[in-house]
């Protein structure tokens, strides 16, 4: 972690500690930490989003909140620095819970989200030249996430991606997909991953975790067996954060890296790159 991010990540944890602490929602504040955090390039979302294989930058994220059980996701949105917002404006204005593609740019146009100006256009490359470049993944990840619980106990969970190095033109990972990248029930708790998205979505990883929450054991110990069959059953690499609504918390990842924080108004923030 630069210490430019560490700086990006204390700034992201006090706006949304501050929204808080005034009385806003968990999910206002997961909205408004994500969005410092697409804001700065500094992260694989918003302006730092990785570009696929065909020169395109194409995004996913999504939001929910554990009172109501209500989301919304984009996948594969393009021209926005706010995937986050986008995810928010389906949640609260439309009865869907996942837009995609050029239909989620279109939405996210007609609520005036700030535009991204889109890079360069690529030469037209043959598919199988971008197949090629595929199968030199080098797995580098960096999707950016946030978990809240409000003073009515309510809590939010969100994530924004750019995907992962060297994808296909097209490819969703696990992040706009309820259950995988994000989950939020004030049952159980909210979760937020970040990783290879492939092998998150096999294990359906987040709603996975609140299931096993609500069994009673505390989210360290469930987050460290869920990540164990991650990587025996699929080689899955991940990160998760985890809070539930009595305040407990975790971030536990079986990456080499996790660069990540929290905040309770005490103090500094603590911002780390490496948790167990
Ligand atoms: N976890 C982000 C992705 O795989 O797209």
């Amino acid at each position: 972690m630069t210490s430019s991010q560490a700086a990006c990540l204390r700034a992201a944890l006090q706006v949304g500690y501050h929204l808080l602490d005034r009385g806003g929602s968990a999910l206002i504040a997961v909205e408004h930490t994500i969005r410092v955090l697409e804001r700065s390039g500094l992260f694989n979302a918003g302006r730092g989003a990785y570009l696929q294989l065909d020169g395109v930058r194409r995004m996913d994220a999504s939001i929910m909140e554990g009172d109501s059980l209500r989301a919304g996701a984009v996948a594969s949105i393009e021209g926005v620095v706010h995937p986050i917002s986008a995810a928010r404006y389906v949640m609260e204005v439309t009865e869907h819970v996942l837009l995609v593609g050029p239909m989620a740019t279109k939405f996210a146009q007609h609520f005036k989200l700030e535009p991204q100006k889109r890079p360069a256009p690529q030469l037209v490359l043959s598919y199988d030249l971008v197949l090629k470049r595929m199968r030199t993944t080098r797995n580098r990840h960096g999707t950016v996430g946030a978990v809240a619980l409000d003073q009515s106990g309510t809590v939010a969970a969100g994530a924004s991606t750019g995907g992962i190095d060297r994808m296909l033109p097209g490819r969703v990972g696990d992040t706009p997909i309820i259950g995988c990248g994000v989950y939020a029930d004030n049952e159980t708790g909210a979760v937020s991953m970040t990783g290879w998205g492939e092998s998150i979505m096999r294990l359906a990883v987040a709603k996975e975790i609140c299931d096993r929450l609500r069994r009673g054991s505390t989210p360290g110990q469930v987050v460290r067996v869920v990540f164990q069959r991650l990587v025996k059953k699929v080689h899955g690499s991940a990160g998760a954060l985890v809070l539930t609504p009595q305040g407990r918390f975790t971030i536990v990842h079986v990456t080499p890296h996790m660069a990540a924080g929290w905040w309770d108004g005490k103090g500094e923030p603590t911002v780390k790159d490496r948790f167990q």
